[in-house]
This record gives structure tokens, C-alpha cells and sequence, in this order.
């Protein structure tokens, strides 16, 4: 990503102080931070904290006359890829939402050239106010995004909405405005986590899969601008806001929900790590433990991608191979077998719940190594790639 120039507004209310760690955060990401602060916020955090952080003076002063030309409302504004107020107290949603020009921080925002992003954060009640809920709907049909407040306990000890989006949302949602929307137009399904195959009513087999993976993707296909539809096993994972979530538990239920979705779909991610059997005659009830063995009986599942692969014009089809060694061979083979223009190999030892992996892309042209980092940034680096296979494809 090449250097973003972050304008970070901060605004009088307790979670100034979680403007500090949301800069930090900003910086570590490689972005240009120019942190301009409103009298109020002095009240709640000093400026020299965001000073250490971001490595700029702290502006807050309308006549301000460390910048040369006295025209610190217009300098500081330019060349800023956007404007982020957070926290964004009801005052100066207020401030925003009549357009007024009363300090350095609100001036800069009426003289913008770049969007403007707010993080509201107000007492529960401040936030419900027919005037607060006035200037939102202003706010929003002006073009600012507003992110948050996010439901929570308060600092007045009340519950409610109000409390400031976390440092770690505001930085993703920052991030996925960033991403270039190489998948724009293009429906994207993805399946993701474990199957699970019932035994009786409370066992099962299953597959060692976090999710992580698959969400990642299906979060990343979003930032790109994708239609989304993810299709998920049993995952503790949060998901992220696609189009359409089907949530399910067996193979033949993620095949189903599957089918029903491809014809409406232009690239079929397989991330979920399905088991390959299921067992036959499983009990309704709870089986009795007793001394003896226990044999089940073990039917091979259907192979999702490999019937979609095989279909006769079938999505631009991507698997996921998780293998323990001779990596790269047997992935190959996979991909060959399964019809498929474009393979992901890992190794299992390390991908299963891990936050960071490496991966190793096939294709037609041949193999490319996504060096070891976090599944988020892996997840962006292969959208990059199938958007790239798919576009000369559909030129
Ligand atoms: O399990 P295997 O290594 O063959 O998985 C390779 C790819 O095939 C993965 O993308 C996986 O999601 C998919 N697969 C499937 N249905 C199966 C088994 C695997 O869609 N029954």
C-alpha cells in the first residue's frame, strides 16, 4: 500500500484516550498521521502523547502561526487521503452537520478536499437525542461515514449506544477503504471452516479448522469491492458484513447451500476443510457408553469443488490444499484433478489456527510463495492474485 495521509481529528470526550492507541496503531500500518486536536480534547489527553506517536507537532490553534502561510485550515487538509474525527462528540456532529467553521478541526472539515470519516462516542442519551439523531441523517446524507458508536458500558455507568468503534475496527475500516476495488461488479462465494459429521446426538468428526482462513478471504474479497457470499462451518470466528451468511454443519448441507449459489456466482473460493467421511446410520440419541468397541461406518463425501470444477462452465474455481509433505506435488495434483485454475498450498503443521502462515500459489503460469504473514494480509495478497488470473481471463 503506498504512504496514506491520515488527518486524525480528535474531539472532547473520555475515549480521546483511545485516540492515542488508534494513531499508534495508524503508524505501525506505515500511515502519515497529522493528529489536530479540538481545546476540549485537551481536557482528556495531552498533545505531546500524540506528538511521541506520530512524530508531527499537534495542531489545534485556528491561528496557529507555526504554519507558514497562517493558512493552517487549508495546509493541513492537503493532500490528506482522508479525514478521520475520533472520537466525534455530539458537539461536533453538531459542528459538522450546520457546516460550521468555528475552530481548526471543524474548518479543516468544511474546507476538505478528501472523504470524512467520524467515530461518534457520546453519552447513550446524548446519542438518542432527536438533535443528535437529526445531524446523523444530515451527516450521512452529506457523504461522511460514520463508524459506530458501538453498544457497550459507558463511562457515566450507564449501558447503551455510544461508546467509541475500537481503535483495532476503526484501523480495519480505514484499511478496506484503501484496498483497491480490483473485484468491484464480480459475485464472489466462499466456503470456509470444518464440516462436522455427527455420530449421534452430541459426538461427531470433524476437521482441525479455525475459519480464521476463509473469513479473512471472504473479508478481503469485500474490501475489494466483491459481492460477497460466505457459506461456514461451525467457526467461533466473527463474520465479516457479506451479502449473504449461510451457516452449516454437515458436508452435504455446505454442498447443498453451495449449488444453490453457484449459478449466481463469477469466483467459488474453497477455504472450508470438509471431511472427507460421514457416517452412516448416525444415532438420533445419545449412544450409551459400555466396554465394547465401536465400529462406525465411514462413507466418503461428496467433493464440493471438484463437482463445480467439473461443471460445465464453472465459476473460476480456487481450492485450498493443506498438506503435510511433499507440498507442492501433491497440491499440483489436486488442482489437475479438481479442474481448477488456481490452487492454494499450505503447510498443515503450521496453517491450523495460526495467525500468521505461508502460502504457495499454482496456477497455470506456475508457482508463486506469499512470504509468512498474518492470514488478513495473506487473504489480500491472493484476492490480488484472482483478481489479476480472473481479469485477463474476462478482459
Ligand atoms: O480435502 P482436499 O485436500 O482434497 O481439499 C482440497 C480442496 O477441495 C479444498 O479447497 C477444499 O475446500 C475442497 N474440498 C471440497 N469438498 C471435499 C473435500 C475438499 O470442496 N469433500
Amino acid at each position: 500500500m503506498e504512504l496514506k495521509r491520515i488527518v486524525l481529528g480528535v474531539t472532547g470526550g473520555v475515549a480521546a484516550y483511545k485516540a492515542a492507541e488508534l494513531a499508534r496503531l495508524m503508524v505501525k500500518t506505515g500511515m502519515d498521521v497529522q493528529v489536530v486536536m479540538t481545546e476540549a480534547a485537551r481536557h482528556f489527553v495531552g498533545a505531546a502523547t500524540f506528538q511521541a506517536i506520530t512524530g508531527h507537532p499537534v495542531f489545534g490553534d485556528l491561528w496557529d502561526d507555526r504554519v507558514d502561510n497562517g493558512m493552517a485550515h487549508i495546509d493541513l487538509g492537503r493532500g490528506a487521503d482522508v479525514i478521520l474525527v475520533a472520537p466525534a462528540s455530539a458537539d461536533f456532529l453538531a459542528k459538522l452537520a450546520q457546516g460550521s467553521a468555528s475552530d481548526l478541526l471543524s474548518t479543516l472539515c468544511l474546507a476538505r478536499n478528501c472523504p470524512l470519516v467520524v467515530a461518534p462516542a457520546m453519552n447513550r442519551q446524548m446519542w438518542e437525542a432527536a438533535a443528535t439523531r437529526r445531524n446523523v441523517d444530515l451527516l450521512r446524507a452529506d457523504g461522511v461515514t460514520l463508524i459506530g458508536p458501538d453498544s457497550g458500558e459507558q463511562a457515566c455507568g450507564e449501558t447503551g449506544f455510544g461508546r467509541m468503534a475500537e481503535p483495532g475496527e476503526l484501523l480495519e475500516a480505514l484499511e478496506a477503504r484503501f484496498q483497491p476495488k480490483r473485484l468491484a461488479g464480480l459475485r464472489v462465494l466462499i466456503t470456509a471452516g470444518p464440516t462436522f459429521e455427527a455420530i449421534d446426538a452430541v459426538r461427531g468428526i470433524t476437521n482441525l479448522s479455525s475459519g480464521k482462513m476463509g473469513y479473512a478471504v471472504a473479508r478481503a474479497a469485500l474490501e475489494a469491492g466483491a459481492e460477497v457470499a460466505l457459506i461456514s462451518g461451525p467457526t467461533c470466528q466473527t463474520p465479516p458484513p457479506v451479502a449473504r451468511l449461510t451457516r452449516v454443519t454437515s458436508a452435504q448441507q455446505m454442498l447443498e447451500a453451495v449449488e444453490a449459489a453457484i449459478d449466481e456466482t463469477d469466483i467459488f473460493i474453497s477455504v472450508a476443510a470438509v471431511a472427507d467421511y460421514y457416517v452412516l446410520n448416525p444415532s438420533e440419541g445419545k449412544i450409551k457408553k459400555d466396554a465394547h468397541i465401536l465400529t462406525l461406518e465411514l462413507a466418503p463425501n461428496p467433493d464440493i469443488l471438484a463437482n463445480v470444477g467439473s461443471r460445465a462452465s464453472p465459476p473460476f474455481c480456487v481450492g485450498f490444499a493443506a498438506e503435510s509433505e511433499n507440498i507442492e506435488e501433491y497440491a499440483e495434483l489436486k488442482r489437475r484433478r479438481k479442474h481448477l485454475p488456481l490452487i492454494v498450498a499450505n503447510d498443515v503443521r503450521e496453517a491450523v489456527g495460526a495467525d500468521e502462515i505461508q502460502l504457495i500459489l499454482l496456477d497455470e503460469a506456475g508457482r508463486q510463495v506469499l512470504e509468512k504473514a498474518d492470514k488478513r494480509t495473506q487473504a489480500r495478497r491472493l484476492i490480488g492474485h484472482i483478481a489479476l488470473l480472473y481479469n485477463t481471463r474476462h478482459p
